[in-house]
């Protein structure tokens, strides 16, 4: 596309992505890397959550959570995702729509173990997303964790990764007047090139 200049230009949306992110990392005054992750139910309910994205891999982006939560059922159910990443510092939006398959593995692992203990403990202790009693059930819970898994817990089995492999990628700038710059990157599967368009505001 000739008009693709400035921040939107380059034949990797991924590059483009892992640059405004760094980008967003010297202005955003927390979680640069937050985004909001759009899963459906079984009745087809949209459901929206924040997370972090933790890698923005050669060809899918990566996220952390519990396989049991009611998005990782959702998730494994759908076996697609979509995300929005909004950044008010640069007024700018990154979405992504794809199909996702679990990141559970010794990546998984690695990002489990460079995570503090206290984390780590709190992965065993959650059953996310299911009622709790009360706090203090949460921390005993936390203590008994605590006591059997000791200073070097394994990652849980229900807990790891979700790879997004995107067929969408759309790149979203404040325009002056409202008419704001906006390129989406589709294709039809993971193998296929991807074709550009500009879209209207
Ligand atoms: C900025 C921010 C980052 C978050 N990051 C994560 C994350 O990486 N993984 C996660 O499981 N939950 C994360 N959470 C909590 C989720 O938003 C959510 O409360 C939780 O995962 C349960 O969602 P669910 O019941 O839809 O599965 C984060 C929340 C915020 C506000």
């Amino acid at each position: 596309m000739s008009d693709r200049t400035g921040i939107f230009a380059g034949d990797d949306p991924f590059a483009i992505a892992r640059s405004w992110l760094t980008e967003a990392e010297k202005t955003e005054i927390n979680d640069p890397n937050a985004i909001a992750l759009a899963t459906v139910d079984p009745d087809g309910l949209p459901n929206v959550r924040m997370v972090l994205l933790k890698e923005i891999e050669p060809d899918a982006f990566v996220f952390y959570t519990n396989y049991e939560s009611a998005k990782g059922q959702e998730l494994s159910e759908s076996g697609k995702a979509g995300f929005v990443m909004h950044w008010k510092s640069l007024r700018r939006q990154v979405r992504v729509r794809g199909t996702v398959t679990r990141e559970d593995g010794p990546q998984a692992d690695a990002y489990y173990n460079s995570r503090s203990l206290k984390s780590r403990l709190g992965a065993w202790a959650s059953r996310q997303s299911q009622p709790l009693s009360s706090r203090a059930s949460l921390m005993a819970d936390v203590a008994k964790i605590t006591a059997t898994h000791g200073t070097t817990p394994k990652r849980p089995p229900f807990w790891g990764g979700f790879r997004i492999a995107p067929l969408e990628i759309e790149f979203w700038a404040d325009g002056a007047f409202r008419l704001h710059d906006r390129f989406v990157w589709r294709r039809r599967s993971i193998a296929d090139p991807w074709d550009v368009d500009r879209l209207n505001p």
